[in-house]
């Protein structure tokens, strides 16, 4: 293993708040990336020596892990370890929550919360790869600097104002045509009423610590859908549908269109600091821990 990303439900998984609750003692780490060392019997299309990037539940904090073949994909030209290592997750995520699940279509307006996380981020970038008007929501003014910079249209403080207000305002009062959360709580709620009738409202995770209740009224009234994400399982149960996003993820890549934002790099032995920083809400896009031959599994951290 070169690099490791620290994804939400990583911090999540810590506490024992996931939906996978791991057998104790595990090694945390959903997603990295590294140089094959060695290969199991009947796999083929690999060589040693090859660098990959994959998704795993855990073992990632880690000097080596074990990965099915079916869950390796090739490095993008020009990416760093740490970069592939901060990939997959969110980027899966956002492409199948935008593409397929949102149908987002070129001339929407896109609505994306938590635009400077990491779903987030990827999200502001698929949503203008695919022609949307793109609306970024954040807590800092430099977290909605760097959503910008990754081609957000507008952004908003929604800390400081109202968002549902200011995106009614930006629509002439008709809502956004997408809406992607991953805050849940309050913000899904004010979500329901500025989003355009027919919208597509893309449930992806609950940041905030609330899982928010709907009365049904609301799509009703509005016609819009609420549309549940799970990128990963997609691939799982439509296997065909999950090539299409994953192809389609992997050229922008390759054409340098499509990019994680790393904001801090730890070692492996510091991987709890890094943990820290996303919990205290302070990561813009990812933080990673990078590998070296001193490194050791973070496992011993997690259990102490
Ligand atoms: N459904 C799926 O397939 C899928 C896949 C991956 C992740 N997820 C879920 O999607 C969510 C985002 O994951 P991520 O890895 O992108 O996380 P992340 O990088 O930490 O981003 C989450 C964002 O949520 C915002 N936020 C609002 N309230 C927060 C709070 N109380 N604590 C922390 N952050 C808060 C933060 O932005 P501001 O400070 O700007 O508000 C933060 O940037 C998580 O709930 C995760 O479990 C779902």
């Amino acid at each position: 293993m070169r690099a490791a990303g620290l994804n939400f439900p990583d911090l999540l998984m810590t506490r024992n708040m996931y939906q996978i609750k791991p057998d104790l003692p595990y090694t945390p780490g959903m997603e990295g990336a590294g140089v094959i060392t060695e290969i199991g019997p009947g796999v083929n299309g690999y060589r040693i020596g090859d660098g990959v990037m994959f998704r795993a539940w855990q073992g990632c904090f880690a000097e080596e892990a074990i990965a099915p073949a079916s869950e390796l994909l090739p490095i993008p030209n020009g990416f760093s370890f740490a970069e592939a290592a901060s990939f997959v997750v969110a980027t899966s995520t956002a492409t199948n929550a935008l593409l397929q699940r949102g149908a987002l279509q070129a001339g929407d307006t896109l609505l994306v919360h938590g635009a400077a996380g990491g779903v987030g981020l990827a999200a502001v970038q698929v949503g203008k790869l695919l022609g949307a008007r793109v609306i970024a929501t954040a807590s800092t003014a430099e977290k909605l600097a760097v959503a910008a910079a990754r081609g957000s249209d507008v952004g908003i403080n929604y800390t400081k104002e109202s968002f549902k207000e200011r995106v009614l305002e930006l629509t002439d009062g008709n809502g956004a045509d997408v809406i992607l959360d991953t805050v849940g709580g309050e913000v899904f709620e004010q979500s329901m009423r500025c989003i355009a009738w027919g919208g597509r409202l893309l449930v992806v995770g609950f940041a905030s610590g609330r899982i928010p209740e709907v009365k049904m009224n609301q799509p009703l009234l509005k016609c819009f859908s609420i549309v549940g994400v799970r990128a990963l399982e997609h691939v799982k149960r439509r296997p065909q549908e999950g090539e299409a996003y994953r192809a389609w993820m992997l050229e922008w890549a390759g054409k340098g269109e499509l990019r994680p934002f790393i904001s801090a790099s730890f070692p492996l032995d510091r991987f709890g600091e890094a943990l820290r920083l996303l919990e205290a809400r302070q990561v813009i896009g990812r933080v990673v821990v990078e590998m070296s031959a001193s490194g050791r599994s973070a496992a011993a951290a997690v259990q102490s």
